[in-house]
Protein backbone atom coordinates (compact mmCIF):
# COMPACT_ATOMS: atom_id res chain seq x y z
CA UNK A 1 0.00 0.00 0.00
CA UNK A 2 1.29 3.45 -1.05
CA UNK A 3 0.96 4.57 3.09
CA UNK A 4 3.03 2.36 4.23
CA UNK A 5 6.20 4.46 2.93
CA UNK A 6 7.92 7.03 4.23
CA UNK A 7 7.71 10.99 2.81
CA UNK A 8 11.06 12.18 3.38
CA UNK A 9 11.56 16.14 4.28
CA UNK A 10 14.91 17.54 4.26
CA UNK A 11 14.81 21.47 5.78
CA UNK A 12 16.92 24.25 5.66
CA UNK A 13 18.19 24.47 9.04
CA UNK A 14 17.72 27.55 11.33
CA UNK A 15 14.48 30.10 10.77
CA UNK A 16 13.12 28.69 7.36
CA UNK A 17 12.64 25.40 9.44
CA UNK A 18 11.11 26.63 12.25
CA UNK A 19 8.77 28.60 10.45
CA UNK A 20 7.81 24.96 8.36
CA UNK A 21 7.32 23.28 11.36
CA UNK A 22 4.64 26.12 12.61
CA UNK A 23 3.42 25.63 9.16
CA UNK A 24 2.67 22.32 9.89
CA UNK A 25 1.77 21.91 13.13
CA UNK A 26 -1.14 23.96 12.39
CA UNK A 27 -2.41 21.61 9.29
CA UNK A 28 -2.23 18.85 12.04
CA UNK A 29 1.47 17.40 11.01
CA UNK A 30 3.26 17.58 14.22
CA UNK A 31 6.84 16.00 15.32
CA UNK A 32 7.25 15.82 18.53
CA UNK A 33 10.72 14.61 18.70
CA UNK A 34 12.54 17.48 16.86
CA UNK A 35 10.48 20.24 20.34
CA UNK A 36 13.54 18.69 21.98
CA UNK A 37 16.36 20.70 21.66
CA UNK A 38 18.74 19.30 23.62
CA UNK A 39 18.43 15.99 20.96
CA UNK A 40 21.26 15.51 19.06
CA UNK A 41 18.88 13.04 16.43
CA UNK A 42 19.07 13.74 13.01
CA UNK A 43 16.45 12.82 11.53
CA UNK A 44 12.82 12.92 12.94
CA UNK A 45 9.83 10.53 12.42
CA UNK A 46 6.34 11.13 12.81
CA UNK A 47 5.32 7.55 12.84
CA UNK A 48 1.30 8.08 12.42
CA UNK A 49 1.57 10.23 9.17
CA UNK A 50 4.31 7.94 7.87
CA UNK A 51 6.74 11.09 7.77
CA UNK A 52 10.48 11.63 8.45
CA UNK A 53 12.25 15.06 8.66
CA UNK A 54 15.70 15.64 8.77
CA UNK A 55 17.44 19.08 8.98
CA UNK A 56 20.39 20.41 6.48
CA UNK A 57 22.31 22.97 5.38
CA UNK A 58 20.50 24.80 3.03
CA UNK A 59 22.24 24.48 0.05
CA UNK A 60 22.29 20.93 0.23
CA UNK A 61 18.44 20.72 0.61
CA UNK A 62 18.30 20.47 -3.29
CA UNK A 63 21.02 17.93 -3.83
CA UNK A 64 19.54 15.55 -1.28
CA UNK A 65 15.67 16.15 -3.01
CA UNK A 66 17.61 15.71 -6.71
CA UNK A 67 19.01 12.30 -5.32
CA UNK A 68 15.40 11.27 -4.18
CA UNK A 69 17.35 10.93 -0.68
CA UNK A 70 14.53 13.25 0.64
CA UNK A 71 11.17 13.45 -0.83
CA UNK A 72 10.68 16.87 -0.31
CA UNK A 73 12.12 19.64 0.99
CA UNK A 74 11.37 23.89 1.85
CA UNK A 75 14.73 25.73 1.00
CA UNK A 76 14.85 29.45 0.03
CA UNK A 77 14.17 30.67 -3.72
CA UNK A 78 17.64 32.18 -3.39
CA UNK A 79 19.35 28.23 -2.66
CA UNK A 80 16.71 27.06 -5.58
CA UNK A 81 18.28 29.48 -8.17
CA UNK A 82 21.88 28.92 -7.36
CA UNK A 83 22.02 25.16 -6.85
CA UNK A 84 20.12 25.09 -10.10
CA UNK A 85 18.82 21.18 -9.10
CA UNK A 86 16.67 18.92 -11.13
CA UNK A 87 13.63 19.16 -8.96
CA UNK A 88 10.23 20.45 -9.17
CA UNK A 89 9.14 24.16 -7.75
CA UNK A 90 5.69 23.10 -6.34
CA UNK A 91 5.20 25.98 -3.69
CA UNK A 92 5.58 29.50 -2.18
CA UNK A 93 4.77 28.73 1.49
CA UNK A 94 5.19 32.79 1.50
CA UNK A 95 7.42 32.92 4.53
CA UNK A 96 11.01 34.71 4.23
CA UNK A 97 10.59 37.23 2.12
CA UNK A 98 13.39 39.02 0.84
CA UNK A 99 15.04 40.46 -1.84
CA UNK A 100 18.40 39.23 -3.98
CA UNK A 101 19.89 42.46 -4.97
CA UNK A 102 22.86 44.46 -6.22
CA UNK A 103 24.50 46.58 -3.84
CA UNK A 104 27.38 48.53 -3.20
CA UNK A 105 28.36 52.53 -2.33
CA UNK A 106 26.10 55.00 -4.47
CA UNK A 107 29.41 55.80 -6.44
CA UNK A 108 28.85 52.40 -8.12
CA UNK A 109 26.09 53.38 -9.68
CA UNK A 110 27.68 54.63 -12.57
CA UNK A 111 29.67 51.89 -13.26
CA UNK A 112 26.69 49.54 -13.42
CA UNK A 113 24.84 52.45 -15.92
CA UNK A 114 28.33 52.43 -18.26
CA UNK A 115 28.30 48.72 -17.88
CA UNK A 116 32.27 48.99 -16.87
CA UNK A 117 34.16 45.44 -16.15
CA UNK A 118 33.77 45.70 -11.95
CA UNK A 119 34.38 43.04 -9.40
CA UNK A 120 30.95 41.40 -7.91
CA UNK A 121 31.36 39.54 -4.64
CA UNK A 122 28.62 36.90 -3.72
CA UNK A 123 27.83 34.06 -1.92
CA UNK A 124 25.67 33.48 -5.30
CA UNK A 125 27.83 33.23 -7.87
CA UNK A 126 25.02 31.65 -9.78
CA UNK A 127 22.94 34.02 -9.42
CA UNK A 128 25.20 36.97 -10.03
CA UNK A 129 26.50 35.21 -13.23
CA UNK A 130 23.26 34.86 -14.41
CA UNK A 131 22.48 38.31 -13.97
CA UNK A 132 24.78 40.02 -15.24
CA UNK A 133 25.70 38.02 -18.38
CA UNK A 134 22.47 36.92 -19.43
CA UNK A 135 20.10 39.43 -18.06
CA UNK A 136 21.80 42.83 -18.51
CA UNK A 137 25.26 41.60 -20.80
CA UNK A 138 27.70 43.00 -18.51
CA UNK A 139 30.91 41.93 -18.07
CA UNK A 140 32.09 41.60 -14.58
CA UNK A 141 34.39 39.52 -12.70
CA UNK A 142 32.51 37.29 -9.92
CA UNK A 143 34.29 36.30 -6.52
CA UNK A 144 33.20 33.72 -4.74
CA UNK A 145 32.42 34.26 -0.68
CA UNK A 146 31.11 32.34 2.25
CA UNK A 147 29.41 35.46 3.89
CA UNK A 148 29.64 38.69 5.41
CA UNK A 149 30.06 39.65 2.27
CA UNK A 150 29.27 43.49 2.53
CA UNK A 151 32.92 43.90 2.97
CA UNK A 152 33.52 43.48 -0.14
CA UNK A 153 32.76 47.24 -1.06
CA UNK A 154 34.30 48.26 2.17
CA UNK A 155 37.58 46.63 2.06
CA UNK A 156 38.43 46.94 -1.54
CA UNK A 157 37.55 43.49 -2.63
CA UNK A 158 35.25 44.76 -5.50
CA UNK A 159 32.95 47.40 -6.28
CA UNK A 160 29.82 45.84 -5.39
CA UNK A 161 27.84 42.39 -4.07
CA UNK A 162 24.79 40.29 -5.07
CA UNK A 163 23.35 39.42 -1.24
CA UNK A 164 20.17 38.90 0.24
CA UNK A 165 18.58 42.36 1.44
CA UNK A 166 15.70 41.69 4.24
CA UNK A 167 15.37 44.74 6.38
CA UNK A 168 18.29 46.82 4.74
CA UNK A 169 19.62 47.52 8.16
CA UNK A 170 23.21 45.20 7.19
CA UNK A 171 23.64 47.88 4.32
CA UNK A 172 22.87 50.77 6.05
CA UNK A 173 25.08 50.67 9.05
CA UNK A 174 28.17 49.83 6.46
CA UNK A 175 27.09 52.84 4.21
CA UNK A 176 26.37 50.49 1.71
CA UNK A 177 22.16 50.77 -0.41
CA UNK A 178 20.21 48.72 -2.81
CA UNK A 179 21.67 49.49 -6.49
CA UNK A 180 19.50 46.96 -8.63
CA UNK A 181 17.24 44.65 -7.47
CA UNK A 182 17.97 41.28 -9.17
CA UNK A 183 14.68 38.99 -7.33
CA UNK A 184 12.01 38.56 -4.72
CA UNK A 185 13.18 35.53 -2.46
CA UNK A 186 10.54 33.12 -0.25
CA UNK A 187 10.62 29.90 1.07
CA UNK A 188 9.62 27.10 -1.46
CA UNK A 189 8.88 23.93 -1.33
CA UNK A 190 10.60 21.30 -3.84
CA UNK A 191 9.77 17.74 -4.87
CA UNK A 192 11.98 15.26 -6.46
CA UNK A 193 10.46 14.35 -9.60
CA UNK A 194 10.58 10.31 -9.13
CA UNK A 195 8.73 11.03 -6.02
CA UNK A 196 6.48 13.24 -7.68
CA UNK A 197 5.17 10.71 -9.81
CA UNK A 198 5.46 7.67 -7.40
CA UNK A 199 3.35 9.52 -4.41
CA UNK A 200 1.36 11.63 -6.31
CA UNK A 201 -1.70 11.55 -4.08
CA UNK A 202 0.03 12.11 -1.31
CA UNK A 203 1.85 15.32 -1.72
CA UNK A 204 -1.06 16.78 -3.60
CA UNK A 205 -3.23 16.54 -0.95
CA UNK A 206 -0.33 18.37 1.45
CA UNK A 207 0.12 21.01 -0.58
CA UNK A 208 -3.73 21.64 -0.99
CA UNK A 209 -4.04 21.57 2.24
CA UNK A 210 -1.03 24.13 2.69
CA UNK A 211 -2.64 26.46 0.14
CA UNK A 212 -6.17 26.06 1.75
CA UNK A 213 -4.81 26.98 5.12
CA UNK A 214 -2.63 30.30 3.95
CA UNK A 215 -5.30 31.61 2.13
C1 LIG B 1 22.16 37.84 5.32
C2 LIG B 1 22.57 38.58 4.06
C3 LIG B 1 22.84 39.96 4.56
C4 LIG B 1 21.85 40.12 5.68
C5 LIG B 1 20.67 40.92 5.20
O1 LIG B 1 23.30 37.46 5.99
O2 LIG B 1 23.69 37.97 3.47
O3 LIG B 1 24.15 40.07 5.05
O4 LIG B 1 21.41 38.82 6.07
O5 LIG B 1 19.73 41.16 6.20
P1 LIG B 1 19.21 42.62 6.54
O6 LIG B 1 18.84 43.29 5.24
O7 LIG B 1 18.00 42.38 7.41
O8 LIG B 1 20.30 43.35 7.27
P2 LIG B 1 23.33 36.36 7.12
O9 LIG B 1 22.85 36.94 8.39
O10 LIG B 1 22.63 35.15 6.65
O11 LIG B 1 24.88 36.08 7.29
P3 LIG B 1 26.08 36.00 6.24
O12 LIG B 1 26.42 37.42 5.90
O13 LIG B 1 27.19 35.34 6.97
O14 LIG B 1 25.60 35.23 5.05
Amino acid sequence: MNDERYLTFALGKGRLANKTLELFEQIGITCEEMKDKHSRKLIFVNEELKLKFFLAKGPDVPTYVEYGAADMGVVGRDTVLEENRNVYEVLDLGFGQCRMCVCGPSAARELLLHHERIRVASKYPNIAREYFYNKKHQTVDIIKLNGSVELGPLVGLSEVIVDIVETGSTLRENGLEVLEEVCRLSARMIVNPVSMQMERDRIQKLVRRIRAFKL
